[in-house]
């Protein structure tokens, strides 16, 4: 939660500004006050007053505004804050930002003050490939100015997709929020939607042994399951994460149940029940080795061994369908490689879940492993495409989602 930030709101003009008026408000649902800052070519997208609604601030727009220099100056405005975000932050205010120009109320903000700046840049494609945006962004990195996005997809001009779409909103807040309270991101929020609630994760691989030194597994990393864990904790909930064996931190302020086998993880779950929320991230292994062996299996004269599989018990559904402690909100996840919608449709009905995260795990998506995710969310409501995104703003929407659910 943002209680008592202050946050200046850079808006620069781009396309993405409109979505920059959703930020205004989800900032200042979590506690934080909005001063607005609108460059000139910012006007022509959102205007004045419908920021200024929004924040419930006036808006600032000209360097010589003399009654606003009277008011409050510049270098007063650039000091009177927590946080500037730049949102959008197209490749005109990025170089002028990186050479240091000040020519408008904006830029010479940017230049006088000594406050922490994130910025979400937002343009075309080939303008975030140009050499010179590359240069600018690097070495404004270099200087310590925070960046979130842009991510990949649909640009407003027909037909061209690409790298260059503004971070979505809940995206920029989970940066603000990583930087304005670092020790709630990292789990263990005071209070929040959350507070008094138990929310249940399960997360990374499992390890299902052949013998004692070998075992089958998948190539789940746990990001998004733990990531899942850390948004729910700052949104002030108790959280059980159970986790199979992965190399990532325990998160901070997370009860922390380890696990390595599905039975294990499915006896670690029902230990901890009950919960309000329960969100089934990990990648379980379907089968595991009816029996492994006590001793480790040699070669030999026999041949090679043969492994009979039973089934692994479905976490999910046993929690789904559970006859005496349901969680009220059961999430799942359904990590595809074909026919993403009519399998998750499925698992949706089949498991007894609320709603189901889906996700194309084909190769060459890198998403298994990786840091970034892009997701379809399936749900009574309908399927929602969520633009692509870091495994931490997807988490955050996938929270979002679940207080909605227990709520409504
Ligand atoms: O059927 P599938 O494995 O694709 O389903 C994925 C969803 O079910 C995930 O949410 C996963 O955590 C959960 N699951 C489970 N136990 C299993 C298999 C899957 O909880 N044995």
């Amino acid at each position: 939660m943002l209680a008592d930030k202050r946050i200046l709101l850079v808006i620069s003009g781009g396309i993405a500004a409109y979505k920059s008026l959703d930020l205004i408000r989800r900032l200042k649902e979590r506690g934080a006050s909005v001063r607005v800052v609108l460059t000139k070519s910012a006007e022509h997208f959102v205007t004045p007053l419908s920021a200024g609604a929004l924040s419930g601030d006036r808006v600032y727009s000209d360097l010589f505004d003399l009654t606003g220099e009277h008011d409050i100056g510049h270098i007063k405005l650039s000091r009177d804050t927590d946080l500037i975000v730049v949102a959008p932050a197209t490749a005109n205010i990025l170089a002028k930002m990186a050479a240091g120009i000040a020519d408008d109320l904006a830029t010479n903000i940017l230049l006088a003050t000594d406050k922490p700046i994130l910025a979400a840049p937002a343009m075309n494609p080939r303008m975030w490939a140009n050499a010179a945006t590359r240069r600018n962004v690097a070495w404004l990195k270099d200087q310590g100015i925070a960046t979130v996005g842009p991510n990949v997809g649909a640009m407003a001009e027909r037909g061209e997709t690409g790298e260059g779409r503004m971070a979505e909103p809940m995206e920029i807040v989970a940066a603000v929020e990583a930087i304005l309270t670092p020790a709630a991101s990292a789990g263990g929020a005071a209070s929040g939607p959350l507070t008094r609630r138990h929310v249940l994760v399960t997360s990374g691989p499992t390890h299902e042994p052949i013998d004692p030194v070998r075992f089958l597994a998948n190539r789940s990393s746990g990001k998004q399951g733990h990531a899942v864990a850390i948004a729910a904790a700052r949104l002030g909930a108790r959280v059980t994460l159970v986790s199979g064996p992965v190399t990532i931190p325990d998160p901070a302020g997370v009860t922390v149940v380890r696990v390595e086998t599905a039975q294990q993880m499915l006896a670690a779950v029902e230990a901890a029940l009950p919960a309000d929320i329960a969100i089934f991230a990990a990648a379980v292994a379907d089968w595991r080795v009816a029996t492994a062996a006590d001793e480790k299996i040699k070669k030999g004269p026999g041949g090679v061994p043969q492994l009979a599989l039973v089934e692994n018990p479905d976490i999910l559904a046993a929690i789904g369908r559970h006859p005496t402690q349901r969680p009220k909100v059961v999430i799942g996840f359904a990590a595809e490689t074909e026919n993403l919608l009519a399998n998750a449709a499925a698992k949706l009905k089949r498991k007894g879940a609320d709603a189901i995260v889906a996700n194309d795990v084909s190769p060459g998506t890198g998403i298994m492993g990786g840091d970034r995710n892009h997701v379809r969310f399936l749900s009574g409501d309908g399927v929602e495409d969520w633009p692509e995104g870091g495994k931490d703003a997807v988490a955050a929407m996938i929270i979002a989602k679940a207080v909605q659910l227990l709520q409504g």
